[in-house]
């Protein structure tokens, strides 16, 4: 072989190693990398991991989880009304936003939801506008007076009650039934003029979210707060939800209902819904939250 073939191989020969140790070079620099990509994954992964636990643990959210109404849907809102309120209990927190009180009376306000027939909620957050029950029936003169009507089953439901107190030697009559969007305007109204605004609100609701609009409320015998004291409230409180009715706004719980004390107002919401109100001591706006719409979006 000539000298110049010799030399053009030596060449080819350095190049070709030199070739293959770029590639080992590369694979190996390839396989660092992944190595390194993974432990950054894990990393990420263990982060993600780290977080989710600490979300678990944060004693805040698991009290809030460990209450008796806790509703997921209302988790973020109940965390920011903790943040406005750190010194209320996980229990008060919980009962305050499923009765909406982290929302604004007759601002945040939806229409009432009557697909749920006797278990409608209606209040201050949840407006009837001019709704007129298609099936009102009026009591008579010997159950009352006035604006006697209430719906059907309401209103059969009254009748039992009050012949059931009436065997017990004790009177019930209705004084204010159903009132029309326009009956409570003028209430309402009048109540304005007369106590301004603010204290009206105590008492009477303005047209569009009255309970009576909805025929499924009662004043019974005397809207005199001194009723309290009566047998026939007595009688109610031992046996009016075997009626289906409840004391809808008691008394201590005016913050929760948006309503003073009425000893008189009774709702009907039917036989067990009632029972269960008056078993686990709790308000209608409570109930409704967690046991008529449970996890449901209600806004
Ligand atoms: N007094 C009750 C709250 C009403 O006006 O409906
Ligand atoms: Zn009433």
């Amino acid at each position: 072989m000539k000298i110049s073939k010799r030399i053009g191989l030596g060449i080819v020969c350095i190049l070709v190693l030199a070739l293959a140790a770029w590639v080992v070079f590369l694979s190996v620099r390839g396989q660092e990398n992944e190595a390194a990509s993974s432990i950054t994954n894990g990393e990420a992964s263990t982060n993600l991991a780290d977080q989710n636990s600490q979300i678990a643990q944060d004693p805040r959210t698991a009290a809030l989880k460990a209450e008796k109404y806790f509703l997921e849907r209302n988790l973020v809102r109940y965390q920011s009304y903790y943040d406005l309120h750190p010194d209320f209990t996980p229990t008060v927190v919980v009962r305050d936003v499923n009765a909406n009180l982290d929302k604004t009376k007759y601002v945040d306000v939806k229409p009432a939801d009557l697909s749920y027939g006797v278990l409608s909620l209606i209040n201050k957050y949840n407006d009837l506008g001019e709704y007129q029950p298609e099936d009102l029936v009026d009591l008579g003169a010997n159950y009352g007076s006035g604006h006697n009507m209430l719906r059907r089953e309401a209103a059969e439901a009254f009748i039992k009650m009050a012949e059931a107190a009436r065997a017990d030697g004790l009177i019930l009559r209705n004084i204010s039934g159903y009132r029309s969007y326009a009956v409570q305007e003028n209430l309402y109204a009048s109540y304005s003029l007369r106590d301004g605004a603010a204290l009206a609100d105590t008492y009477s609701s303005r047209a569009g979210y009255s309970e009576h609009q909805a025929g499924l409320a009662t004043d019974i015998n005397s809207v005199d707060t001194d009723f309290q004291y009566t047998k026939e409230f007595g009688w109610l409180q031992e046996y009016a939800a075997d009626y289906g009715f409840i004391l809808r706004y008691p008394e201590g719980l005016e913050e929760i209902t948006g309503f003073m004390y009425e000893p008189w107002h009774y709702r009907y919401v039917g036989v067990e819904p009632a029972r269960q109100i008056v078993r686990e001591g709790i308000t209608f706006d409570e109930y409704y939250a967690y046991y008529v719409l449970g996890e449901k979006s209600e806004w």
